[in-house]
């Protein structure tokens, strides 16, 4: 793959020079949905699918963007003096606006580099190509300018070039789940504080099968940001009557008690789900670090109906995969996985039984929605390298 990409590299850009070559995954949430914006406890993992990046750096100020993913787009060519957020809404907005986000930490770059990537993750299917190219643009500007950030820091440079430069307000949690990446092992990560830990995945004769809708998210974005609202006030609500910081603060027993004070029954639900999700993901890693895995994926179906009928990020083709892939033999748990209302799904099946999941569940969606979504069993990688 870097092969092919550094030949294209060479053909667009001319070959000579120091030319650097880097890898960054994509991720995927096991579970933990929704909670990242409050307060809340996650447990994502990196792919080894991610995006791959050459770059070598210019001696003048210009920028010239290169993806292999939209060549129709071609060469992209701007200039540092050029980055304001807001301008722009192609894929470039992603490398920019870290550009930007490390600008505005005081990371200037004083001269430009010439860029070309490709990524092996499908766009808008949820499983973070755009944080992944954050991450990558992160891990090249430390690496060809000689910043000394963390990669903790280069997840949050990279969401605040999400939320600030390209407009989505996005949590942290793809962003860090890329940038901490470690192979076979999840980050348990809590929100509220970023204190983490990697936990092993072991899965012992299953494996992770990510099943795509293949319905782009188009109307999600808004939707996203409706949620966050949402929450928002259930939380001033609640403060009103007992002093917490998030969401992610309360019990579940808690929140019973201090519920009625959120005067809307939608909020109401929404709510619920933050706080028991939230507790469940607690639940959860302490289940796989048990190797209890029948509780580690009763709890993914649990989140899953809990994001259906609570927090409503569902629709039809997510439960169609998950309620099809529930029915199946040697599935240990099913649940939708990132922001929902539309992209994928996540499932642990045994092996023996993965050719039959693939193509019962795969049917079942084609019968009822009408086209065909796609399955990749996956595996976790580390996060973002120089290779
Ligand atoms: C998207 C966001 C994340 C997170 C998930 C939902 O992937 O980018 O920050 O909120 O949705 O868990």
């Amino acid at each position: 793959m870097i092969e092919k990409c550094r030949e294209v590299f060479e053909q667009k850009f001319g070959k000579g020079g120091e030319i650097r070559q880097y890898f960054s995954p994509g991720r995927v949430n096991l579970i933990g949905e929704h909670t990242d914006y409050n307060g809340g406890h996650v447990f994502p993992c990196a792919l080894t699918i991610g995006t791959y990046g050459i770059a070598r750096k210019r001696t003048d100020r210009k920028l010239r963007l290169y993806s292999m993913n939209f060549e129709n787009t071609g060469m992209v060519e701007t200039s540092l003096d050029e980055i304001k957020p807001g301008a722009d809404s192609l894929w470039t907005r992603y490398v920019k606006g870290v550009i930007w986000a490390f600008g505005q930490k005081g990371k200037e770059i004083g001269t430009g580099f010439d860029f070309l990537c490709l990524g092996t993750i499908p766009n808008g299917s949820g499983l973070s190509s755009s944080a992944s190219l954050e991450v990558l643009t992160g891990t090249i500007l430390k690496d060809l300018y000689g910043f000394e950030e963390s990669m903790a820091d280069v997840a949050l440079y990279s969401q605040l070039a999400e939320n600030r430069y390209v407009g989505v307000n996005c949590g942290i949690m793809d962003q860090f789940a890329i940038a901490m990446g470690k192979k076979d092992h999840a980050v348990f990560l809590d929100t509220a504080t970023l204190e983490y830990e990697y936990a092993p995945v072991r899965l012992s004769g299953a494996k992770i099968v990510i099943g795509n809708t293949n319905k782009k998210r188009g109307l999600g974005d808004s939707k996203y940001n409706e949620r966050r609202a949402e929450c928002e006030e259930a939380l001033r609500e609640i403060q009103a009557v007992k002093p917490v910081a998030s969401l992610g603060d309360l019990t579940g027993e808690e929140f019973e008690a201090v519920s009625p004070a959120i005067a809307s029954p939608v909020r109401r639900k929404r709510a619920r789900h933050a706080v028991y999700e939230n507790q469940r993901t607690i639940r959860a890693v302490k289940a796989l670090q048990e190797n209890d895995l029948a509780e580690f994926g009763r709890l993914m179906n649990e989140s899953h109906v809990s994001l259906r009928d609570d927090y409503e990020v569902t629709g039809m083709e997510l439960d169609t995969l998950v309620e099809a892939a529930w029915q199946q033999p040697g599935v240990i748990g099913a649940r939708m996985t990132g922001a929902g209302f539309g992209g994928c799904t996540v499932n642990i099946v045994k092996d023996e039984d993965i050719d039959g999941f693939i193509s019962a569940v795969g049917k079942a969606y084609r019968e009822k929605i009408g086209y065909d979504a796609d399955f990749y069993v996956v595996e976790i990688g580390d996060g973002p390298r120089v290779i």
